[in-house]
This record gives C-alpha cells, sequence and structure tokens, in this order.
C-alpha cells in the first residue's frame, strides 16, 4: 500500500482529510504533538474508517524525533498541516508562529530530502493574498502584503517550498490555498475541536447558540458589501479533505512536469458574515444572540475563490453548500457538548 505521512493527523483538517485517504485506500501514519489538538480523536478515526494506523506523538520542531518517522517508514508523500493558525495570537507572539510554522517545515523538507520523499502537499491559505485586488480570487492574483504574521508564516513557507523545488528536479509539491473551512464530518464523530479558544466564525457561532457564550460580536457592520459585513468564503471540511486525497494521486499518478503547483481550495460563493448567522438559523431552528460591533484589526474586507484550477487540474469541486456546512457544524456541537 502507498504510505502517506500526515502532519497533525489529529487536528481539524488533517483528521478529516485521514479518513478521506484511508477511503480510497492508502496507508497513513500520522504526526501530531497535540498542541491543539486530542488523542481521542485519533479513536474517532479509528471508529469511522475501521482500519488502524500508525501515530507519533511528536513536535516537528524537533528534528530528531521527526527522523524517527521517516526512518521507520517508506512514504509516498507527505501533507503538511501541522501549523499554528490563530490570526489574533499570532501578532500577540509573532515569534511563536515563526518558530513553529518554518522551523516545522525546515525540518520536514531536510528529512524529505534525505529520505528521498519527492512529494508533497502544503497547506496554505488564503490570507497570503491580504487584500486582494480582484474578486474572485485566482491563483494568479498577485499577494499583497500579509494581514498578519500567521499569513506572512504562509507566504515565507510557500517561498521556502519554490526555492527547494530548484534545488532537486524530481521534487514536487501542491500548494492548496484554503479559504475558510467548516463543517464536521457527516459521521458526526469528528469535527473541529480545538484546544485553544475557538476564533473562527462558524465555532463562535454554535458555541453561542448552545451557551457556552454569552453573544457574538459581529466585527464591522459599514464594510462596502451587501449587508456591511465582511464576505468569505466558506467550504466544507469534507470536501476540502477530498482534494487532499485527489492532490495526493494527481501528484503520484500524473507526475506532473510543473514541480510547484499552485491550487485554491474554496466554494466559489462569498458569504457575508449576517448571511452565515442566517444559514445557522435556518438549519438549526435557533435564534442567535449577537450584536454588531467594532471591525477586528487585521480582517480583510471581502475574499472568495475562483476554484477552476482545482477543477480542471484535480477534477474536484465543492459538493456541499453553506446550510450543509452550518447543519453540520451545528449537530458536532449538539454532540461535542453533551
Ligand atoms: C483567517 C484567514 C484564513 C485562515 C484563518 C485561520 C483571511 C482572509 N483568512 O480567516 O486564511 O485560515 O484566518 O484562522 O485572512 N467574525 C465575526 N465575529 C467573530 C468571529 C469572526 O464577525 O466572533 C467575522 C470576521 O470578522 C470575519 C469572518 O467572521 O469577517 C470570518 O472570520 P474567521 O472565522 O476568524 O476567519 P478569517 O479571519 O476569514
Amino acid at each position: 500500500m502507498t504510505k502517506i505521512l500526515v502532519t497533525g493527523g489529529a487536528g481539524y483538517i488533517g483528521s478529516h482529510t485521514i479518513i478521506d485517504l484511508i477511503d480510497v485506500g492508502y496507508e497513513v501514519v500520522s504526526v501530531d504533538n497535540f498542541i491543539n489538538s486530542n488523542a481521542q480523536t485519533y479513536e474517532r478515526i479509528h471508529q469511522v474508517s475501521n482500519s488502524e494506523f500508525q501515530t507519533y506523538d511528536i513536535d516537528l520542531c524537533v528534528h530528531e524525533d521527526l527522523e524517527r518517522a521517516f526512518a521507520e517508514n517508506d512514504f509516498a508523500a507527505v501533507i503538511h498541516f501541522a501549523a499554528l493558525k490563530s490570526v489574533g495570537d499570532s501578532v500577540n507572539d509573532p515569534l511563536q508562529y515563526y518558530q513553529n510554522n518554518l522551523v516545522g517545515l525546515i525540518n520536514l523538507l531536510q528529512l524529505q530530502k534525505k529520505y528521498k520523499v519527492k512529494n508533497l502537499i502544503f497547506s496554505s491559505s488564503c490570507s497570503v493574498y491580504g487584500n486582494a485586488e480582484e474578486l474572485p480570487v485566482t491563483e494568479h492574483t498577485p499577494l499583497k502584503e500579509a494581514e498578519s504574521p500567521y499569513a506572512r508564516t504562509k507566504q515565507i513557507c510557500e517561498e521556502i517550498i519554490f526555492d527547494f523545488l530548484k534545488t532537486d528536479p524530481d521534487f514536487r509539491a501542491i500548494v492548496l490555498r484554503y479559504f475558510n473551512p467548516a463543517g464536521a464530518h457527516s459521521s458526526n464523530l469528528i469535527g473541529e475541536s480545538p484546544h485553544n479558544i475557538a476564533n473562527n466564525l462558524v465555532p463562535i457561532i454554535t458555541e453561542t447558540a448552545i451557551g457556552k457564550r454569552n453573544k457574538l460580536a459581529v466585527f464591522g457592520s459599514d464594510y462596502p458589501t451587501r449587508d456591511g459585513t465582511c464576505i468569505r468564503d466558506f467550504i466544507h471540511i469534507m470536501d476540502l479533505a477530498a482534494a487532499h486525497t485527489k492532490s495526493v494521486d494527481f501528484l503520484l499518478k500524473e507526475k506532473p512536469s510543473d514541480q510547484g503547483i499552485v491550487i485554491n481550495l474554496g466554494s466559489g460563493t462569498g458569504s457575508t458574515v449576517l448571511e452565515v448567522i442566517h444559514s445557522f438559523e435556518k438549519v438549526s431552528g435557533q435564534k442567535l444572540n449577537y450584536e454588531m460591533a467594532d471591525r477586528r484589526p487585521g480582517d480583510v474586507i471581502a475574499v472568495y475563490a475562483d476554484y477552476r484550477k482545482a477543477k480542471k487540474l484535480l477534477g474536484w469541486t465543492p459538493a456541499r453548500n453553506l446550510d450543509e456546512i452550518m447543519h453540520s457544524a451545528w449537530q458536532w456541537e449538539l454532540k461535542r457538548s453533551h
């Protein structure tokens, strides 16, 4: 069986991707240090996929520890999720973000080189576009100044990968720029369950509805958009997971001549913050306690994806809409809170 190393496999996107990889017949090895995830997620993955896989409790920043995973396995490809991802925390502690996100990637690439693992899928983010010049955003839309240290780590990581590719003509990388992943697995056994306090819109909505929080603050109601609130592109976590499996297939089977391929992963639809709230109210039958508040520093006004490249290269299209995202997120909140 073809073995894939997944870093951050106990995390939100990693766990959903492992299920999808196993489902299509890949063997998975996961590395995670549970900095913002939970070992229990592995048991849930076993339950859903009905299959065991090897795991390492390893911090990617410790080179010798990570090397164990490479020495003990023969990987065909790596999917690198493990990273810190809170925009706000990165503003307060940029060094932690640079240390963790850059050193982790560098160690990984050094070991991929040493052990001749020639394929990489990298988790990037639409935040690399900054306040994008054009909408929808294509892979050719120029990158603007990063709005946060988190976004800058993703820009720098992409550059590190592209520089590294020039040193080995057999090495290939797909850089996946995610828009706003949300929702939960259809089994309702896994979903987003961060250790750290949630700071993304969808979990904050469900936590407010269930009573873990008092009220949702809508950050900004005077933006130049159709209802004054920011516009984002929400993509169902299972659609996002499937795109990773298709990316692995593409690298291993097609062996593309292009060494470094950037791909946007979004639904292609922009939704305002108020539209997300209304979708939640519709599918849950709950009235949400929210109020308009000041703008949040660092927020871009509007961003949504052109995903035609993902469709063309990977044969991938998003299958689930905003209501399905909000429904699954709510089912998951009900489950994990009781
Ligand atoms: C940002 C990045 C994304 C990154 C993610 C990681 C951009 C464009 N996107 O997403 O690439 O992967 O962080 O965390 O930089 N909101 C409220 N009230 C809240 C919380 C959020 O109104 O309590 C609003 C925000 O102002 C924003 C929208 O909801 O307009 C989405 O916010 P959030 O879920 O934090 O994601 P982004 O900031 O879009």
